[in-house]
């Protein structure tokens, strides 16, 4: 499974590189807003720190706005992935896209027919948002499981990303159902890594090791 990082802030990016966890990025308008930067630049620096692909949303909500913003987007970095609400007049901008060779990433997915659609359109990804719908009391993994059978049957290429994860227990069920990617925030990344019988175990050895004579 590839794991994206969901963030638009260059330190949580470069340290989670650095970890060697992380294949692309994932940006939204919500987690730009937090960088102060305006979005073209902010692509072109996660471009230049990330070889991979690099989801950047368009803000506009008809068809040829959506194209294009879109096209302007794809212009920044031969890595920029289109991120495109899952909305009518943006399966038709997808379908563009495709036929443009421009990669296109579906967002704000909560339903398996809306990722039929998007599979059909040639979306290149499609991200539902699982931690949402567990906030409304749905079983978010549930989905994932629906799209991933789904497109399965069908042969669909469009890729499974799955969205909104808020637990480390997100990405290894993700993980067992087989979704492509996983987009991740950094607190959650790091959360992966931790736990207590490692520390715990990590501080005895140590401990003992002051038993052991240098010579
Ligand atoms: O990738 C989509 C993601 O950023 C949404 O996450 O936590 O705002 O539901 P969240």
């Amino acid at each position: 499974m590839k794991f994206f990082i969901d963030s638009g802030d260059l330190g949580e990016i470069h340290e989670a590189q650095a970890m060697g966890a992380i294949d692309g990025v994932t940006t939204n308008p919500s987690l730009l807003s937090k960088g102060g930067k305006p979005t073209k630049q902010a692509i072109a620096e996660i471009c230049e720190l990330v070889d991979g692909p690099i989801s950047a949303e368009v803000l506009a909500t008809d068809t040829q706005g959506i194209l294009d913003e879109g096209r302007e987007l794809a212009k920044i970095h031969p890595n920029v992935v289109v991120k495109v609400p899952l909305i009518v007049d943006g399966l038709k901008a997808v379908q563009v896209f495709t036929k443009e060779k421009i990669k296109t990433n579906v967002t704000l997915c909560f339903s398996p027919t809306q990722a039929l659609l998007a599979a059909k359109a040639g979306a290149t990804y499609i991200s539902p948002f699982i931690g949402r719908l567990d906030d409304l009391s749905g079983e978010g993994m549930e989905l994932i499981e629906q799209i991933t059978t789904i497109y399965s049957n069908y042969g669909f290429a469009t890729e499974v990303l799955v969205a909104s994860i808020r637990s480390p227990l997100h990405v290894t069920q993700a993980a067992l159902i087989g979704a492509d990617v996983a987009t991740i925030p950094f607190k959650v990344i790091t959360q992966l890594a931790k736990h207590p019988l490692t520390d715990i175990g990590l501080a005895k050895f140590l401990e003992d090791a002051k038993k052991i004579p240098k010579s």
